[in-house]
């Protein structure tokens, strides 16, 4: 379903009414090229060996005074008087960020054993929301801690998403970045899952067939899993990316094994997108309402991600990434049994990801999207879903696509430092925030 209001607020009529109006004033998004270049800066005392990490995204110096990214380093934030640098830094240059720009603060993980560091290195999230709230023009902000500050490189590839294009509807979040003994450079940052196997569950339409697509794109050897139902869909949709399709039902007690029985070479992507919904208030929803979502969002994901783990069919090096959703962080009306089995998919990777990574090499992560323009959220009342799009700081909807590189950024060779985070893909959205 077209978003009309984007469309009319991007011609000049629309522009004028809409501001005299004080309604919302999305930018549409610039989802294939950044224009303009870098400005680095940095508050506090910083060790971060940065720019040549900076040098690999691709994006030059800026010498415009309209930077497409920013990149502050504030590592070395470590009192309230450092902090006065993060405003002296940004203060100057935040009004010329391009349309569409990027803001990245960096942080550290705030120190349990000192509490002035604490205290400011999470004042930076409070600033970082705060300033993807304001900033405006399809522009965002996003804040990365470094668990290990020597090593700018674990960050190479987080960086490398949110300075791009690709993260067109992720503002407002916190990623963790952690140990960069587990990061493996791609030969080609093109194709960084060429010679790698993903399978992704749900994958004959909407989301998950954008995901398919993306990996696939990105060099992957894809499987799109669907119900037996919608196989001549996922037979096609494996067809066009060079794939293959494997028609099952995710709730299948022995799924897993079936899984394992269809890639003899191991996973090295699994990506639970599979899910449904089943709308009722509780007073109203029967048991089998219920258990229908919690059977194939949550236990389904458990059951499969178990399986395959203990047979070893997730390969040393490989990814987990599983769906939550905005409305398991912040609830939903209607929505008690979904936003349960959503939440249930943030306690389990926050759960198994420490001991995947020590025990299998796998790391494990979660997307959490908002308001995404699929066949599921077009079937949603014009009211709410108009209130869906609007409200969050791009004041529009997300695309499946969006999700996607999300995604493929967490099932990245590289991506290995950042385990156990849920990323919404969101727009910043008001609910949960
Ligand atoms: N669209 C949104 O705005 C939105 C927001 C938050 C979260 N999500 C989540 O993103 C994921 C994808 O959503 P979507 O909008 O693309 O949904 P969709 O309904 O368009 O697609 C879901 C796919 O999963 C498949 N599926 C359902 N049950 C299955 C089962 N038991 N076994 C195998 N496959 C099964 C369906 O056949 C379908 O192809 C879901 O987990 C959803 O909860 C979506």
């Amino acid at each position: 379903m077209a978003d009309r209001y984007l469309s009319f607020t991007g011609t000049a009529p629309g522009r004028f009414l809409t501001r005299r109006l004080g309604l919302p004033q999305p930018a549409a998004l610039e989802r294939r090229a950044l224009s303009g270049g870098l400005l680095h800066l940095t508050a506090g005392k910083t060790d971060l060996d940065l720019a040549p990490v900076l040098a690999r995204t691709g994006l030059g110096a800026d010498d415009t005074g309209r930077p497409a990214a920013v990149v502050l380093d504030a590592t070395g934030v470590r009192d309230v008087d450092a902090l006065a640098e993060v405003h002296a830094a940004l203060h100057p240059v935040v009004r010329s960020v391009a349309t569409s720009g990027r803001v990245v603060v960096l942080g550290t993980r705030p120190d349990p054993a000192d509490h002035h560091q604490a205290a400011v290195q999470q004042a930076l999230e409070g600033f970082t929301r705060s300033l993807g709230k304001e900033i405006g023009r399809g522009r965002t902000v996003n804040l990365v801690r470094l668990t290990d500050a020597a090593r700018a490189d674990a960050a190479e590839s987080t960086l490398r998403f949110l300075l791009s294009p690709a993260s067109a509807y992720v503002s407002g979040q916190v990623v963790e970045v952690g140990d960069a003994d587990r990061i493996a450079v791609p030969d080609d940052w093109e194709l960084p899952l060429a010679g790698r196997t993903a399978l992704v569950t749900g994958a004959a339409r909407g989301i998950g067939a954008a995901v398919a697509e993306t990996l696939a794109g990105q060099g992957a050897q894809v499987v799109v899993l669907d119900v037996p139902q919608a196989e001549d869909e996922a037979r096609r949709a494996a067809e066009r990316l060079g794939g293959t399709a494997l028609a099952l039902d995710i709730t299948a007690a022995d799924a897993g094994e079936r899984i394992a029985a269809a890639v003899p070479g191991g996973l090295d992507v699994l990506i639970h997108n599979a899910g449904i919904t089943r709308d009722r208030r509780l007073a109203n929803m029967p048991a089998d309402r219920w258990s229908s979502v919690l059977d194939v969002n949550l236990a389904s994901v458990l059951r499969t991600t178990d399986a395959l783990l203990a047979a070893g069919a997730v390969n040393r090096g490989g990814r987990i990434v599983a769906t939550a959703s905005i409305a398991g962080l912040a609830g939903n009306a209607g929505q008690t049994n979904y936003g349960a089995s959503k939440a249930g998919i943030v306690g389990l990777v926050r759960s198994l990801a420490p001991r995947a990574v020590a025990e299998h090499g796998v790391t494990v992560n979660a997307v959490a999207p908002g308001f995404i323009e699929t066949r599921m959220t077009a079937a949603v009342p014009l009211f709410i879903r108009e209130a869906g799009r609007r409200m969050n700081s791009l004041a529009q909807g997300g695309l499946p696509v969006d999700v996607a590189e999300t995604t493929a950024w967490l099932a990245h060779p590289a991506s290995g430092a950042v385990n156990g985070q849920v990323v919404r893909v969101c727009g910043q959205s008001l609910l949960g925030a």
